[in-house]
């Protein structure tokens, strides 16, 4: 019998709904997190607006004085996961969160959301807004070193691309003695193949009690922490954020933003040469502490169609990179080129194809004119979320599913991808 994909998509996010709020997946991931909210509201949208925007609306009741939006949200308490409230020990009013932030998708949601039905969303883009103009800010006063629009990382978490091999050399240099006896809960939920290691883990929990360890100041992390990455991915995001935050900024009649936005957007459209490394012909994420490039070219690269950034050369030279990755793969967008000695089509990160990055490259590639590459995106990840059962992020070898399983943010992309391409076939 065909399956039907969509009710099973719709009752992932129904059954990964905690009351206004989704959990990634069960068990593995608990609570709400940043990024991954804001693609699932995309994906309640096919079928309960108000509640897509409930999910952002509850998001973004978490944001921090300093107007920082954090990467978790701890709503409740669950022993399923580590590191939870009490490891962070953020001491920010309301409820519990992390220390530390993801990648800047929301404002591009709220303004597809808008997009979609624009009457509806004005009362919820009103209330969003202001939300998402000072978590912009807060990225240009604390996160933008070199002043050009790039976007410094504190911890590979922020990235959302938590085990790629872009932060092995930076994390190297972190120091762990002090990080002691704990136990990792993620190993209870996933197979180790497919997880970060263990010496891995003790990195990541350094720089958490870093943070921890200076009150969550962001000059002093920002300045003087172990990891100072300039992030390929959260910078490329942030940019098609600031554009996306334009709109939104001009259809509420917020002049004074709008010149502030479009400052941001000039500077980053030009600051983003920064990381272009011509070496290996793509832009690679930048390590400010040891000064160097990572070399590495991951799904992120692709996302400067999605800035809208890159001279017709560099776009040239990035499509020629995809096409070579094509040729390799049997589905794309894999994290990292198979050429990469790191590469496993299983492991976290290291290869496996997450349909987040797909949508955003899929949908870059679109708006630049390459509807070939673009179809093939968006189509692969809709099959392989069929294939993979939507998982967390599906093997670029074979299409099979790896991670956490009934994964939100795989079920709510395939609902809205699936409603693009009903509509290109004219169903
Ligand atoms: C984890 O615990 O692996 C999360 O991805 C961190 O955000």
């Amino acid at each position: 019998m065909k399956t039907d994909f969509y009710s099973e998509a719709k009752s992932i996010l129904l059954n990964n709904d905690r009351g206004g709020y989704t959990v990634p997946t069960e068990g593995l991931y608990p609570f709400q997190w940043n990024w991954d909210s804001a693609f699932v509201a995309l994906g309640f949208a096919q079928f309960d607006r108000p509640r897509a925007w409930q999910e952002l609306h509850s998001l973004f009741s978490a944001q921090w004085e300093n107007r920082m939006q954090p990467h978790i949200v701890f709503h409740q308490e669950d022993d399923d996961y580590f590191p939870g409230p009490s490891v962070w020990q953020t001491n920010q009013p309301g409820v519990a969160t992390s220390g530390i932030t993801q990648p800047p998708v929301a404002a591009s949601i709220v303004r597809l959301l808008w997009e979609q039905d624009k009457a509806s969303a004005m009362a919820h883009i009103e209330r969003l807004y202001p939300k998402l103009m000072a978590w912009h800010t807060w990225f240009a006063n604390y996160r933008d070193p070199l002043k050009n629009g790039l976007v410094l990382v504190t911890h590979p978490w922020e990235t959302g691309r938590d085990n790629s091999p872009e932060w092995d050399s930076p994390m190297s240099a972190v120091d762990t003695s002090a990080v002691g006896e704990y136990a990792r809960r993620d190993l209870n939920q996933v197979d180790q193949s497919m997880r970060p290691t263990t010496e891995q883990y003790d990195h990541y929990l350094a720089m958490v009690f870093y943070g921890r360890e200076h009150n969550w100041d962001p000059e002093v992390t920002a300045k003087n922490g172990p990891f100072q990455m300039l992030d390929v991915g959260m910078s490329m995001i942030l940019l098609r954020a600031n554009r996306d935050l334009l709109v939104l900024a001009e259809a509420l009649g917020k002049s004074d933003d709008v010149l502030l936005i479009k400052q941001r957007i000039e500077l980053a459209e030009n600051g983003l040469g920064y990381l272009w490394n011509d070496d290996v012909g793509a832009y690679c994420s930048y390590d400010l502490i040891q000064q160097q490039s990572s070399h590495c070219i991951t799904n992120a690269s692709f996302l400067a169609f999605y800035a809208g950034v890159g001279s017709p050369a560099q776009k040239q030279t990035l499509l020629n990179r995809l096409q070579e990755i094509r040729d390799q793969v049997a589905y794309l967008v894999p994290s990292i080129t198979p050429e990469h000695p790191a590469y496993n089509p299983i492991l976290y990160w290291r290869g496996p194809i997450w349909s987040v990055v797909n949508f955003m490259i899929g949908q870059g590639l679109m708006e630049q004119g390459y509807t070939e590459l673009s179809d093939q995106v968006w189509l692969d990840t809709l099959a392989v979320s069929e294939a993979g059962n939507f998982y967390e992020s599906f093997s670029p070898a074979t299409g099979k599913g790896t991670g956490g399983k009934q994964f939100s943010w795989s079920a709510a992309i395939w609902l809205h991808l699936n409603a693009w391409n009903n509509t290109r076939d004219g169903q």
